[in-house]
């Protein structure tokens, strides 16, 4: 028996044209949560954490950025570490913030992503385009560690209260301790201590 032939009307239209320049509505608007996830947290928890959340991500971002600023504009004799360790501290960034962005989705926000967005959200002092000398590179990226452990320690908190032990977790283990360690390797240059010749104790000052 032959097949009955598909009417023309409700044939596919195979054609080789990718379909460009499509646009369409948002299937989710920034600002909200999804409803009903099997995560046993009510949506009210979701929603204050995922915007707290996206403010510590425009946060993030922008010390990463601020990072690989500092690693291409840096100047002077400890040019050579100090462009390695950026590079190294920004590698670590990038990470968090992906972990970050990918907390605030599973948690059923939307995170933000978009350059423009970060900067308009961000609590972190916009630097100059041109370049800086390096106490002032190193100073910039301690305020912005400032910051973000700052809402670390908020954050952290207002999580375990609410009973957000995941965001809790995260903060702490991932975001917090690592932007800690990375203070005292960039702190530990603006300690001013003699590079060849040691001074006298009859001259040397504390405090
Ligand atoms: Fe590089």
């Amino acid at each position: 028996m032959a097949n009955k032939p598909v009417s023309a009307a409700r044939q596919p239209t195979i054609n080789a044209q990718p379909r460009i320049h499509q646009r369409a509505g948002e299937i989710q608007a920034y600002g909200t949560v999804s409803h009903g996830l099997p995560l046993e947290l009510e949506e009210p928890v979701r929603l204050e954490m995922t915007e707290q959340l996206n403010l510590l991500l425009a946060d993030t971002m922008t010390l990463r950025d601020l990072y690989k600023k500092s690693h291409w504009q840096v100047a002077g004799p400890t040019f050579y570490q100090l462009h390695l360790l950026f590079d190294k501290h920004y590698d670590e960034q990038v990470a968090i913030v992906d972990e970050i962005a990918e907390r605030i989705q599973l948690l059923g926000g939307v995170s933000l992503a978009m350059a423009a967005d970060v900067a308009e959200t961000t609590r972190i002092e916009r630097p100059p385009r041109g370049r800086e000398e390096v106490p002032v590179q190193i100073s910039r990226l301690l305020d912005a560690h400032q910051t973000i452990i700052g809402q670390c320690r908020q954050l952290s908190r207002r999580a375990s209260e609410l009973g957000d032990d995941g965001t809790n977790d995260m903060v702490v283990s991932g975001v917090l301790r690592a932007n800690e360690l990375q203070v005292w390797f960039l702190s530990e240059h603006l300690v001013d201590v003699p590079l060849v010749h040691a001074e006298a104790p009859s001259v040397r000052k504390t405090g």
